[in-house]
């Protein structure tokens, strides 16, 4: 088991590039089972949800190679269509290859994809939508059966949310279907129009993405392709709460700024002097930050639940009360109670939380149990004064890419120690 150890109070200063998007390589490498050739996709974060979706692609015969931040997929031989449960308990949102999967073999076997931390998660409007299309569905004992047993033919598909996972995998499915398929109320993330973009790169018709309503015209078959992913908005937000904690001063190259239009707000009603380029963003902290009157976690373009945690962690130190109230997953507070052990002032009484800010954190240990939960215990610990260890990091692997060793460069005291427990001993890295 890995943890990081922290020692509070360094301001947080200087530049760093900002990783690929996770929520966009996901759905991407699970559409290359689409495609019978060759891709290449660029700017593939190093995380550990990125060597679980190699690990599926390889179990269904894709070729992989990954050399450094650029993965080759040859997909040209599929010759599966299940995927075994323990790799879809290694990660849930393995969901997303199930219209690749369904589009490129005519048939799926999945376990259903368990909750996790925040939620349940449950996968009913996948299921729904898929049926749509005329697949025959079968569930028993865990497991989901699907069969195409007439060509796929596109279909009128309105959500009940904007899932985002839903979305995706009425997308992959109509891609090589039959005629049309109109997706109304559709999930309008950046993640969505990445995947767009890129199987439109690879011959697939898809329109109206970000908007709400996505049409997508079959086409025949999808060919290889180059991609480039875009960079992660909430890594970029996660990373500019660190400098507004530690009253410091970030400058972020290399993102997107209308991605981060949702945050951006929030840390001016904070106090942060946020200044925009075209593809930078540069954030400077007050001496002191204010709070935050009200957060709502939204679907995009509304405030993300992603950068809930973390934002949260920001009004622990703020001078006064905020609120928080967390809409899209019904049990996203975990790290409440950890972050309880900051000396922190948080009531949470259903989707809501307020934080009564405090500028005196003190280091602590604790444990992260989901992913951007975790990352809200790190900047915790970058305010607080005094040591804190993170135990149970591979949460915080799953999404961020080398976490220690950018916010290091950044002028922050943190180390990331393999904990090898056959021998009791810590080596720091
Ligand atoms: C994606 O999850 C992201 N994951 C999540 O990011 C993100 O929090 C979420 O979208 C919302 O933005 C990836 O992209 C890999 P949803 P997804 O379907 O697709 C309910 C992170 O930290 N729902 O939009 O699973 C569901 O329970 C992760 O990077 C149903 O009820 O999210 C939830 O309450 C965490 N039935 C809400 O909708 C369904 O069939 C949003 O879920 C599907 C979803």
């Amino acid at each position: 088991m890995s943890r990081y150890v922290i020692n509070g109070g360094n301001r947080l200063y200087g530049e760093t590039l900002i990783q690929g998007s996770k929520n966009s390589i996901l759905p991407i490498l699970a559409a290359t089972v689409l495609i019978k050739g060759e891709t290449v996709i660029s700017n593939c974060p190093d995380i550990s949800d990125v060597d679980a979706t190699i690990r599926i692609l390889s179990y269904l015969g894709c070729k992989v190679t990954r050399d450094g931040h650029t993965v080759t997929v040859d997909s040209t031989t599929v010759d599966k269509f299940d995927i075994p449960d323990d790799l879809m308990r290694e990660m849930r949102s393995s969901v997303v290859f199930l219209g690749a999967i369904i589009g490129r073999t005519g048939k799926a076997c999945l376990s259903t994809p368990g909750g996790c931390e925040i939620g349940l998660r449950p996968i009913d409007l996948h299921l729904d939508a898929i049926q749509r299309f005329g697949v025959n569905i079968h569930e028993e004992f865990a497991k989901i059966d699907f069969e195409v047993v007439k060509p796929l033919e596109g279909v009128n598909i309105s959500l009940s949310f904007p899932s985002v996972g839903a979305t995706e995998n009425i997308i992959l499915t109509a891609c090589t279907a039959k005629g049309t398929t109109v997706i109304t109320n559709a999930a309008r993330e950046p993640e969505i129009s990445d995947l767009a973009d890129f199987l439109n790169s690879c011959g697939a018709r898809i329109s109206g993405t970000g908007e709400g309503t996505i049409i997508i015209e079959g086409v025949k078959e999808l060919h290889s392709a180059q991609y480039r992913v875009i960079p992660d908005r909430i890594v970029a937000t996660t990373y500019m709460a660190a400098a507004a904690m530690t009253h410091g001063k970030i400058h972020l190259k290399s993102v997107i700024p209308a991605h981060l239009a949702p945050v951006i707000p929030v840390f001016e009603e904070a106090g942060c002097d946020i200044s925009i380029s075209s593809s930078s963003v540069t954030l400077t902290a007050p001496p002191y930050l204010r709070s935050i009157k009200t957060i709502r976690t939204m679907p995009y373009p509304g405030f993300p639940t992603d950068m809930q945690a973390q934002i949260m962690a920001m009004t622990t130190v703020c001078h006064g009360t905020s609120v928080i109230i967390e809409t899209i997953f019904e049990s996203r507070y975990k790290h409440v109670s950890e972050m309880l052990r900051f000396g922190a002032k948080i009531r949470v009484d259903g989707r809501m939380a307020v934080v009564e800010g405090t500028p005196d954190l003190t280091g602590a240990s604790v444990i992260a149990s989901d992913l951007r939960g975790g990352a809200s215990l790190v900047l915790a610990g970058l305010a607080a004064q005094g040591t804190t260890t993170v135990d149970d990091i591979k949460y915080i692997l799953r999404g961020y890419e080398n976490m220690s060793g950018v916010l290091t460069s950044l002028g922050c005291d943190i180390v990331k120690e393999e904990r090898n427990t056959a021998n009791g001993g810590d080596r720091q890295s």
